[in-house]
């Protein structure tokens, strides 16, 4: 397996004991060099990169319940549940250090990273009926505890919300930023539909869904905050969020092949359980032998596979390399993501905003 415990140190980390190491380019190996210095490294952890901006992101949080307020008991009672935890708040998070990249905070920004939250979330819950999950930040999802309906109605009342807010704002370039997103969003997750069960879905087809349904909010996040601080940096933030998310997202559909239920909070194996192909089993699918190819599609003919299904196929992609060639994917958009921020102002969130690259990639969950 290929061992990723020299990526941290690709970036400047918080700790001055590391000098900065160049980045091998998106596609070389890693440097063989620095690995015994590299080694020393950890992975950042989610309060470090949100240190700069943590008392903003508490505000974000109460931004967040003030505009979520409903006066129908009906979802008021699933607004309380769902606000009962909160997510890793990565996408306000970068929003709001992207706001001070260049920049002093400015208040907008506060309101625009709850918005941000609130249309992630809204997705979410859409998600997971989509997908038939039962569980989200570890508790049961809207769908599992109440219904389909209640999960369509609320994911349109979280998504409403937001845009009344906007509206309020009276700002129309973040309704611009925002409404492309959504719009890339929810066709992603229709050409998610599209490959499910389609065997012959391509790695283009693959990056092409995720930067809709995933890349492109992450970028809107950083554009964001960049519109609402220092508006000379909107362009490079975006590309940094777009390259970013993708890493996230490669991330993500790794950690369902590889992750604890308990660690992510939400199930794993699902991707393959709901006959979705990511990219693990994309990259594996030319090498199988006749045999195998014969299994896998068995298995995406079985309507309801059994655990040990889903792990023989885990076991197949892990050992053609699925998993080590989606990581050095995900390495290679995280190294492209670090180059967007070269040249920007220096300072502790551009820093941060470095770490989250490696996070991003890093993460248990
Ligand atoms: C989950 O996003 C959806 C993906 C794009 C993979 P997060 O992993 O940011 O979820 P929360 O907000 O922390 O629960
Ligand atoms: C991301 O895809 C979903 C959205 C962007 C809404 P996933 O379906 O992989 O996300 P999780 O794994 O359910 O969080
Ligand atoms: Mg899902
Ligand atoms: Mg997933």
């Amino acid at each position: 397996m290929l061992d990723l415990a020299w990526i941290p140190a690709i970036f400047e980390l918080l700790t001055p004991l590391y000098h900065r190491i160049s980045l091998p380019s998106a596609s070389s190996a890693p440097d063989p060099r620095s690995d015994q210095e590299m080694l020393q490294t950890e992975t950042p952890t989610l309060s470090q990169i949100q240190a700069p901006i943590a008392d903003r992101l508490d505000r974000v949080v109460d931004e967040f319940r003030r505009i979520l307020v409903a006066d129908f008991e009906g979802v008021a009672e699933v607004n309380e549940y769902i606000l009962q935890v909160r997510g890793k708040l990565f996408r306000p998070g970068l929003l709001l250090l992207c706001n001070e990249v260049g920049s002093e905070p400015t208040p907008e920004a506060d309101t625009l990273a709850a918005v941000i939250e609130l249309i992630h979330l809204a997705t979410l819950v859409h998600d997971d009926a989509v997908d038939h999950s039962v569980l989200r930040r570890g508790m049961p999802t809207v769908n599992a505890l109440w219904s389909h309906q209640v999960s369509i109605i609320m994911g349109d009342y979280l998504y409403s919300r937001s845009i009344s807010e906007l509206a309020r704002l009276g700002s129309v370039e973040p309704v611009r930023i925002l409404a492309q997103a959504s719009n890339s969003m929810s066709v992603g997750e229709m050409r998610q539909l599209a490959s499910c069960d389609a065997l012959d879905f391509s790695e283009a087809d693959y990056y092409q869904l995720i930067q809709c349904k995933t890349a492109s909010l992450i970028s809107a996040a950083c554009e964001l905050g960049a519109f609402a601080g220092n508006a000379s940096l909107r362009e490079p933030l975006a590309r940094f969020g777009n390259e970013l998310g993708m890493a996230f997202q490669i991330a993500d559909d790794l950690l369902d092949y590889t992750a604890d239920e308990a660690d992510i909070g939400k199930p794993s194996g699902l991707d393959l359980r709901e006959h979705k192909v990511t990219l693990p089993l994309i990259a594996v699918l030319p090498e199988l032998s006749r045999s195998e190819r014969k299994r896998v599609e068995e298995f995406f003919a079985d309507p309801e596979p059994r655990d040990e299904e889903i792990a023989a196929i885990v076991e197949m992609v892990t050992r053609y390399g699925g998993l080590d060639y989606a990581r050095g994917r995900a390495l290679a958009y995280a190294h492209a993501a670090n180059e967007a921020l070269d040249g920007l102002p220096d300072g502790p969130p551009l820093r941060a905003l470095r770490h989250s690259i490696t996070y991003a990639i890093e993460r248990r969950r």
